[in-house]
């Protein structure tokens, strides 16, 4: 249930098409399967990872994290999705992120979290920071608009920390239809290069 950004950019056909193929091919990403719902569920059975985010198929029980995955693939496929999962050394499931994209508007949304083990590690910048270039360089958009609930002081930190411009608040619309306020932001790929180019 994510939705785009408050601001509408159209991409040529051209874009579009590029977009697509280059969300098809997910370089660089674990893309969630079949292999790792048991994996998922047990990541987001523990409410320190999944209490912050509005968009995951609750409640969790395997048929959902699997219709979750298998959905997420689908709209792989249609190039609005890749559902990825980071695994740890002993190959759990470690993290997920979710990339929501709107082809035909080049832009795109981000959701995500680390094992509570993981947390407070001092590296979600990091982390924001790598998905962000990823979206921009290796899927080609223009537009980033993200959410957080607003008392997720981390998530905040590591949203501003990456550049994001505060734009207020949205309303969330929740898979089950309730909804839930969250601060919103946006960057653009030009405000993200000219930072980078400093
Ligand atoms: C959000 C998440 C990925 C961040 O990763 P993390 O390793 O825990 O984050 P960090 O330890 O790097 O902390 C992020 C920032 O918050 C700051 N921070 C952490 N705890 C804080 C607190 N209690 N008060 C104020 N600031 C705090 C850190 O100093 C850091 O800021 P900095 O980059 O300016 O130094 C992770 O906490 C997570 O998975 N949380 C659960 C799910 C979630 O909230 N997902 C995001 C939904 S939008």
């Amino acid at each position: 249930m994510s939705s785009p950004p408050k601001t509408v950019l159209s991409a040529t056909p051209q874009e579009e098409a590029a977009i697509i193929a280059a969300v098809r091919r997910a370089e660089g990403h674990t893309v969630a399967g079949p292999e790792h719902v048991d994996g998922l569920l047990a990541l987001l059975a523990d409410p320190r990872v999944s209490d912050p985010i509005y968009d995951l198929p609750r409640p969790f029980t395997r048929e959902s994290i699997a219709k979750w995955v298998a959905d997420s693939e689908g709209l792989r496929q249609q190039g609005r999705c890749v559902l990825s999962v980071t695994l740890d050394t002993e190959g759990r499931v470690a993290g997920y992120s979710r990339f929501s994209v709107w082809p035909d508007r080049a832009s795109g949304e981000l959701a995500g979290a680390r094992r509570a083990d993981l947390q407070n590690s001092g590296s979600g910048r990091q982390g924001v920071a790598h998905s962000i270039a990823w979206m921009f360089q290796g899927l080609g958009l223009r537009l980033i608009g993200l959410t957080a609930a607003p008392d997720n002081v981390r998530s905040a930190k590591a949203i501003e920390g990456a550049g994001f411009k505060p734009m207020g608040e949205v309303e969330s619309v929740k898979p089950d239809g309730t909804t839930r306020r969250s601060l919103y932001w946006e960057l653009t790929r030009e405000a993200w290069v000219l930072r980078h180019r400093l």
